[in-house]
């Protein structure tokens, strides 16, 4: 498993769908992402697109992993990577919009993010299609953010470490 920047457009939407299940919206923000990825035998399996919004903020518009490779530390490693390039490049605050129930909460607060804010209705005013997951739909979006200032697991690379797969 190799950790990487990489060209946008050179992901598979199937990927990035997976996350964000707006094409038009996925097609709305990618070109304008930095994008980093988890490779293994030369297929992207793992992506992450940040947006940057102003000079010190961020925003994580998509992270996915691959189905079949989850639940392996992929994602966390992914995301220490993409947050330790960020703040190399003089970013301070990363924010990111998920829904308000189901395990990714659990993930990010596990890498130190915190909620900022409630968008009601969200998924329901800017998605075509209802979102649903384990049954119940997603209406509000729960914003995140973590304070890279004083984030600490950026000291060592992520790419560098020893492989789990
Ligand atoms: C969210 C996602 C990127 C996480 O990637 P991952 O490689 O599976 O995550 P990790 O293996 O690094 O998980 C780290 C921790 O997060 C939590 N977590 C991750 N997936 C979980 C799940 N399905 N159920 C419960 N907890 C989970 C656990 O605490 C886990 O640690 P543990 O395995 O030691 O218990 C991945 O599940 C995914 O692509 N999901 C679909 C797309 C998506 O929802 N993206 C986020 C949009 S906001």
């Amino acid at each position: 498993m190799k950790f990487q920047t990489c060209d946008p457009h050179l992901i598979p939407l199937k990927l990035l769908l997976e996350a964000d299940p707006s094409l038009e919206h996925i097609e709305g923000y990618r070109s304008q992402c930095w994008a980093m990825v988890g490779v293994r035998e030369q297929e992207p399996i793992a992506a992450c697109l940040i947006l940057p919004k102003h000079r010190h903020t961020a925003e994580i518009m998509n992270l996915a992993v691959q189905e079949d490779y989850r639940r392996q530390g992929i994602g966390s490693r992914l995301l220490r990577y993409s947050l330790s390039l960020l703040k190399k490049k003089g970013i301070r605050k990363v924010a990111l919009g998920t829904g308000s129930f189901g395990y990714q909460l659990g993930f990010y607060h596990r890498l130190g993010f915190r909620v900022q804010e409630c968008w009601r209705n969200h998924f329901i005013d800017h998605y075509r299609e209802p979102i649903y997951e384990g049954g119940i739909q997603h209406k509000d979006m729960l914003r995140l953010a973590l304070d890279l200032s004083l984030w600490e697991g950026g000291d060592s690379d992520p790419a560098q470490q020893p492989e789990g797969i």
